[in-house]
């Protein structure tokens, strides 16, 4: 039988609250389903605020997820919604498309002025994955070559020329045939850049100057080296910032760390506080002149909802409360204390084997106990089951501490924290106590595992149902 359509988003909530994961089941991905009520994360989400997740019984998780790092200003941050209500109020002539519109220009100027000056022109977008399609596509006509080269365990977005150039084969595998003439060279690996590069044929490098799957901080100087050989080559150097970008990392753009000088980078997630989707690829006015090279030529790359008003005034509000709350400073200093606490775990627990970060981008990477017995249940349950250590972190730390963290990606046991900038230094103690109070009852290896597996089991059978 046809449900009606309730009159108003007010009245869904009030109505059908509590229906989400029915529906999910019925109407959505199933599969998502059994993962979160195999792992018990099934709760009735009903708000976000600041650096925290609420649900149905009001009780408040710490969200060190960040919906994937667009949350960099919290959950709901007054000033984005207020923009986002001003724009409504204005009754704006957004889309004209046959026209330009005043504040996609004025973030273009705002974005252009906070990134280095080897990128001129703004082309707008609505995803991260959009941003990185526009930049394969400009860089191949600008410079009239087919070849895009990518970092190994590089992650750029799903969509099919981002997908091509993805590092990690669990998001390749099943939907080839890629784009052709894209290929891998190891993050840090200078001499077989050079190599691909003398070819000849190379468009683009794309990097990000953080990876994200894995949070893998780049050797030194090996970004800065990387752009020398792009530019002898004829090559365009593109930082991927859609996670690293906007604060993040302690800089508005990571970038700023090495004093890159990209031909293109693209910034997608925290830019516009996580309300609305967006993108942008910054471009320097070198390739975007060769790519928009006439008249007839002007509308050959774009997106019809890219520039939006909406979209733009979420991020010029994005814009600026990160420099009235001074996040990126913040960032730096949360992210220091975060480490400061949580570097020690490294020399206090044998199944940590590295905790790293940058700013408010951090991770802790385990490996197997040292015990001869431990280790070899150790490698037999991670030959069945790559990455379920991890699990063993996440699963408690949810539970038991109300805090809400991710795997870093595929068959690794990394876990990985991208925060709100706005978190309060109690929250981040919070967190570094739970993770150790966590990581020392999953020391006890099997005992942890044994617990762990009657659980999972238990709620894995449930789930099917
Ligand atoms: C570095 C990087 N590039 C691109 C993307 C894709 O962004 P989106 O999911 O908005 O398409 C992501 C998403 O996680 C990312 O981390």
């Amino acid at each position: 039988m046809a449900t009606e359509l309730p009159a108003s988003v007010a009245e869904i909530i009030a109505s059908r609250s509590g229906e989400e994961m029915a529906l999910n089941d019925r109407c959505l991905n199933p599969q998502m389903g059994r993962i979160l009520r195999t792992l018990g994360f099934d709760r009735v989400w009903v708000g976000g605020d600041g650096a925290h997740l609420i649900d149905a019984d009001g009780v408040r998780y710490l969200d060190m997820f960040g919906g994937y790092g667009v949350f960099a200003l919290g959950r709901n941050h007054p000033e984005v919604i207020a923009a986002l209500e001003q724009v409504m109020a204005a009754r704006t002539a957004n889309l004209p498309q046959l026209g330009v519109t005043l504040l996609s220009g004025v973030l273009a100027e705002q974005l252009l002025q906070r990134a280095p000056a080897s990128v001129a022109v703004m082309v707008p977008a609505n995803t991260g994955t959009e941003a990185v399609e526009a930049a394969i596509k400009i860089a191949r006509a600008a410079t009239g070559r087919p070849r895009i080269l990518f970092a190994e365990h590089a992650f750029h977005g799903l969509t099919l020329g981002s997908l091509s150039i993805n590092g990690n084969a669990e998001f390749r595998d099943g939907f080839g045939p890629l784009l052709a003439d894209c290929g891998p060279v190891g993050f840090g690996d200078l001499d077989a850049l050079s190599r691909e590069l003398e070819r000849g044929d190379v468009a683009a490098f794309v990097v990000e100057p953080v990876q994200g799957k894995g949070v893998n901080l780049p050797p030194a100087g090996y970004l800065a080296a990387a752009q020398e050989l792009c530019r002898g080559a004829g090559a365009l150097f593109v930082c991927d910032e859609v996670q690293t970008g906007i604060g993040r990392t302690g800089r508005f753009l990571a970038l700023e760390h090495w004093q890159l000088q990209p031909d293109l980078i693209c910034v997608a997630k925290a830019l516009s506080g996580g309300l609305v989707p967006i993108g942008a690829v910054l471009a320097s006015r070198a390739a975007f002149d060769r790519v928009f090279d006439g008249m007839e030529r002007a509308v050959r790359h774009g997106s019809t909802f890219g520039g939006n008003d909406l979209a733009a005034a979420a991020a010029l509000a994005t814009l600026r409360v990160l420099e009235q709350e001074q996040l990126l400073a913040r960032a730096e200093r949360m992210g220091a204390l975060l480490l400061e606490l949580t570097e020690p775990l490294v020399e206090r627990y044998e199944v940590v084997g590295e905790v790293r970060g940058l700013g408010l981008m951090w991770a802790i990477e385990f490996r197997a106990p040292a015990g001869a017995a431990a280790r070899a249940l150790w490698q037999r349950v991670e030959r069945r089951q790559p990455g379920l250590f991890s699990q063993l972190i996440t699963v408690p730390l949810f539970h038991e501490h109300q805090i809400l963290c991710q795997v870093a990606g595929h068959h690794m046991n990394v876990i990985k924290a991208l925060p709100a900038l706005t978190i309060e230094e109690a929250e981040i103690r919070r967190f570094a106590a739970a993770l150790e109070e966590t990581i020392a009852a999953a020391e006890h290896y099997p005992r942890a595992l044994a617990r762990f597996g009657v659980r999972m089991g238990a709620r894995a059978a449930a789930a099917r149902r």
